[in-house]
């Protein structure tokens, strides 16, 4: 069923619910999205094909013998949808606490162990990565066993320690090909989000902190020593620190925007306080080039035993081995005669499996949040480059929120503008799943999914209103005496267009002799320039 107000459309259907996964072909301009128990193929959010992969009686059974809801867990939520390289798909499910993996062509069931989490409402994250899945959720009924894993014949994971994954809650993981250039002869990394129980507070009561970790797409595991585990596993604290806030806030999802090449990645994302979430919330960006300086330059964390059975973790200071631990295979270990990490030293191994903790937080961007919110807990977030009308690129920021709705915000030389904010769900439902294509918003909830435009510039009726907005993709077009949106006959034409990005000042707007209330400054001196008030 799909209904629309204006240009969004909403599509639920009858009985099915859960829509919070979702894959965008934008080779086929699809969007592809798992819902409990179907997978429905949808253009412009009109739905075709659809699958339905339910659990049988007898799963449901077993799975409520053990002692799950066998109405609401004894399930099968989609939770994995990758294209592989074959371009068949590749889709996962919880089916009723036995995970299981499945080309979109049926009959070729596998094990999902490791790959797709067994609990619907654990978080875990996957990556598709030159058709080999990478993946980080817990392999076992009880949830108690975290992994990060590759599943490709020879499997390679992380170990079971909780010096590794400490009671993880996994976020996000992202695939940054920098080993296409670098003069070090440098590998790919695939970065993992994450919060988990700090290790390096000082605190009687349990803290949470962000992560991020990252391994190398090379890594082979070693010999002895971490056979068939990461060796180039390495995690540090995530930083997004907001004054007079004693617990740090947790990662509650990212995105990374590449303009150019890898060296120009930033990752975008939002936090929410630990205790309450309403507190506050705020959207942190990151260098990779930051994220590499801590993991291939900082110091290492080790644990010291302190009053006999107390362990604090401090700044390793002894002796670093070589090939540095956690290291990909770059040229200076080529040319050590490690060609693989199978041929990695012992000591090297050893050091890395004992202390993957990076002593240094990665910091955020200017050392402060882009935009922070009191009363609202943000859940999701997607960053898209608009190019103004004087050709400046912005980025703009669609953030989900627990309550139903999405903010439009864009940094404008620090400050940060909240442009709009759309209700989409009510009753509110919480955004749990947000993607963005060239020119659309698809935001996903447990009762529906809902595409918009992302820029709908066609609300604002009036040139004032259109300008005051600020909003990058829109501009009043004098010659057809509408908003409209931006477009690169615009850019060349710009005499009839009016933007103000940096100031919203709308005295170009043409004089009508009527105000709007003016909602800020800016619209103030727009009206004591048509010389009336109201
Ligand atoms: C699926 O959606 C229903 C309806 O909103 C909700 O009650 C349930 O908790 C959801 N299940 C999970 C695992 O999120
Ligand atoms: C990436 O692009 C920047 C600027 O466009 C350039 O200076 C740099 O050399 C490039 N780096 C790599 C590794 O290609
Ligand atoms: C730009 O938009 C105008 C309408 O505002 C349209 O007439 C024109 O064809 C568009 N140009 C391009 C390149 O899409
Ligand atoms: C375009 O506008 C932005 C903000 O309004 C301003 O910062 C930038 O300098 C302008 N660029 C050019 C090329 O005029």
């Amino acid at each position: 069923v799909t209904s629309s107000f204006g240009k969004r459309r909403l599509f639920r259907e009858e009985g099915v619910w859960n829509y919070t996964t979702m894959l965008l072909r934008e080779d086929l301009n699809m969007l592809i999205l798992g819902a409990r128990e179907a997978i429905f193929m949808m253009v412009n959010c009109i739905y075709s094909p659809q699958v339905y992969w339910p659990v049988t009686n007898k799963e449901q059974k077993v799975c409520s013998n053990k002692g799950k809801d066998a109405a609401n867990d004894c399930k099968n939520y989609i939770k994995i949808l990758h294209k592989r390289n074959d371009d068949r798909m590749y889709v996962c499910g919880t089916k009723a606490f036995i995970p299981t993996c499945d080309y979109m062509v049926k009959g070729k069931q596998e094990d999902g162990k490791g790959k797709c989490p067994f609990d619907p409402s654990q978080r875990y994250t996957s990556e598709m990565v030159d058709g080999v899945l990478y993946s980080a959720t817990s392999m076992n009924f009880r949830g108690s066993e975290p992994v990060m894993m590759r599943s490709s014949e020879e499997s390679i994971r992380t170990e079971f320690a909780s010096t590794w994954l400490n009671e993880p809650n996994f976020i996000h993981m992202a695939h940054i090909r920098e080993g296409d250039s670098t003069p070090e002869g440098d590998d790919d990394k695939i970065y993992l989000f994450f919060s988990e129980t700090a290790v390096e507070y000082d605190s009687y009561t349990k803290v949470d902190v962000s992560r991020i970790a990252r391994v190398c797409k090379g890594d082979l595991g070693g010999l002895r020593t971490l056979q068939r585990k990461w060796t180039s596993f390495l995690k540090a604290r995530l930083d997004c620190p907001i004054p007079n806030n004693n617990l740090p806030l947790l990662v509650q999802d990212v995105f990374h925007l590449c303009p150019g090449n890898w060296t120009t990645c930033v990752f975008y994302a939002v936090f929410t306080s630990q205790l309450d979430s309403f507190q506050y919330s705020a959207v942190c960006a990151y260098k990779i080039e930051d994220i590499q300086t801590v993991f291939s330059k900082g110091k290492f964390k080790a644990p010291v035993t302190v009053e006999t059975s107390f362990v604090k973790w401090v700044m390793y200071s002894g002796d670093v081995p070589d090939p540095r631990p956690g290291a990909c295979i770059d040229n200076n270990a080529r040319r050590m005669g490690f060609t693989s990490s199978l041929d990695l030293p012992d000591k090297t191994l050893q050091f890395i499996k004992d202390k993957p903790l990076m002593d240094q937080a990665v910091k955020a961007s200017e050392e402060k949040p882009l935009l922070v919110k009191r009363g609202t807990a943000f859940t999701r977030i997607v960053v898209a480059t608009a190019t103004a009308l004087n050709g400046t690129s912005h980025q703009v920021m669609f953030i989900g929120t627990k309550s139903g709705s999405v903010l439009k915000a864009v940094n404008y030389d620090g400050e940060m503008v909240i442009m709009e904010e759309i209700q989409l769900f009510e009753p509110s439902e919480p955004v749990k799943i947000l993607r963005i294509s060239n020119t659309k918003l698809y935001v996903g909830s447990e009762v529906g999914v809902v595409q918009l435009s992302i820029s709908e510039c066609g609300r604002y009726h009036k040139c004032l209103d259109c300008v005051l907005a600020r909003d990058p993709y829109c501009g009043w077009d004098l010659n057809a005496d509408k908003c409209s949106t931006i477009n690169s006959t615009h850019r060349t034409r710009t005499s009839t267009m009016i933007q103000s990005l940096s100031d919203g000042d709308a005295r170009r707007c043409p004089q009508t002799g009527i105000c709007i209330i003016p909602q800020s400054l800016h619209a103030l001196c727009s009206c004591r320039n048509t010389k009336s008030y109201i």
